[in-house]
């Protein structure tokens, strides 16, 4: 497979790290920041993606950027025919979302959205071991600490225009994917946001706490203001037991399930380890012809719970 990079920060270098250990055929990489470009040897590089996605034979290519940049990016790269494989948020808007979705089913090429987390070995436990049991309800808690510091870091975060929403669709969307995933897709929603300590820092919410609910029911609380990262933790309420995961840990009624644990972290812990996985079983699924199962439908998702929490602002709305 031939691939190319859009966006060296932080994630980018993840996926950088990961082609490279996977001995894949990186091609180009694009920012538009030289400085960043300047880090990365042995690679052609670009500062303006169309160029680069017009200029070289690429089968994959890895969008890595702001939010906001997320829809035009996709979309340029299907309707060439190139394989996309897209950071989350697939996008921040529901117009973008259905030109996503035109433009997939239009393509010859595969889209498929980094919900990475789908891949730990706990989230794997849990969604085969409640397949064939009724969950009553579960909770969500993601509790990690983004300071001025990290909102400094880029111009694009913190920002309804570029960042689309805060704690919500960025940090806490894989905990709303996989609650969706597990649970089901919800009918209802109710939800508060609230910008509790980083009012001078951010337009958007640090804070969230969200019902979902219908036939499929899950509370998610989620904040950037806790004093260190924790662990994401999901609970699944059923048969009067209670299954608790973390990235780490499977417990049943308070009593640890031993499981495998996944291997070596790439980048930051909370991202979990999945990104090699989720790379790998792209290219295997473009490779072979076969579908990839985190398409742009599915990567939709949680965007749609999302975008519907903003809208609730305390009032039951239908999904
Ligand atoms: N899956 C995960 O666990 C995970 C973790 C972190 C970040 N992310 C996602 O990855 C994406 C990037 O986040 P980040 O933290 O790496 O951000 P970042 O700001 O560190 O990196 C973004 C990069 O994109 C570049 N860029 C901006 N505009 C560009 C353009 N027009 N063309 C080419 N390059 C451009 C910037 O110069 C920068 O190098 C976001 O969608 C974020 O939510 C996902």
């Amino acid at each position: 497979m031939k691939s190319a990079i859009i966006g060296l920060g932080v994630i980018g270098k993840v996926h950088y790290e990961v082609l490279k250990k996977q001995g894949e055929d990186l091609v180009a990489v694009c920012d538009i920041d030289t400085e960043k470009l300047g880090e990365l040897e042995g690679v052609k590089k670009y500062l303006d993606y169309r160029i680069m996605l017009d200029s070289e034979q690429i089968d994959v290519v890895h969008v890595c950027t702001p939010h906001y940049l997320h829809a035009e990016m996709v979309i340029y790269a299907l309707n060439k025919g190139i394989n996309v494989l897209c950071e989350k948020p697939l996008c921040i808007n529901s117009e973008d979302i259905d030109l996503i979705l035109k433009a997939e089913k239009e393509s010859k090429a595969q889209l498929g959205v980094c919900f990475q987390n789908r891949y730990n070995n706990t989230s794997q436990y849990a969604k085969n071991f409640l397949k064939d049991k009724k969950v009553d309800f579960a909770f969500g808690f993601v509790r990690w600490h983004r300071d001025k510091k990290y909102y400094d870091s880029a111009d694009w975060r913190g920002k309804w225009a570029t960042e689309g929403g805060g704690v919500l669709i960025n940090q806490a969307i894989h905990t709303l994917d996989l609650l969706q995933w597990i649970v089901g897709e919800p009918e209802k929603v109710i939800g508060g946001t609230f910008n509790r300590s980083l009012k001078d820092v951010i337009e958007v919410e640090d804070t969230a706490v969200i019902d979902f609910f219908g036939k499929h029911k899950f509370t998610l609380f989620a904040t950037n203001t806790s004093p260190k990262d924790m662990p994401i933790e999901l609970r699944f309420f059923y048969n009067n037991s209670v299954l608790a995961i973390t990235p780490e840990e499977v417990k049943i009624d308070g009593n640890l399930v031993d499981i495998d644990k996944d291997p070596e972290w790439f980048g930051k812990e909370s991202y979990g380890n999945g990104h090699e996985k989720i790379i790998r079983d792209f290219y295997g699924a473009v490779a072979n012809g076969e579908k990839f199962w985190i398409d742009g439908r599915e990567g939709a998702k949680a965007v749609k719970l999302v975008l519907s929490a903003y809208k609730s602002e305390g009032n039951v709305i239908e999904l």
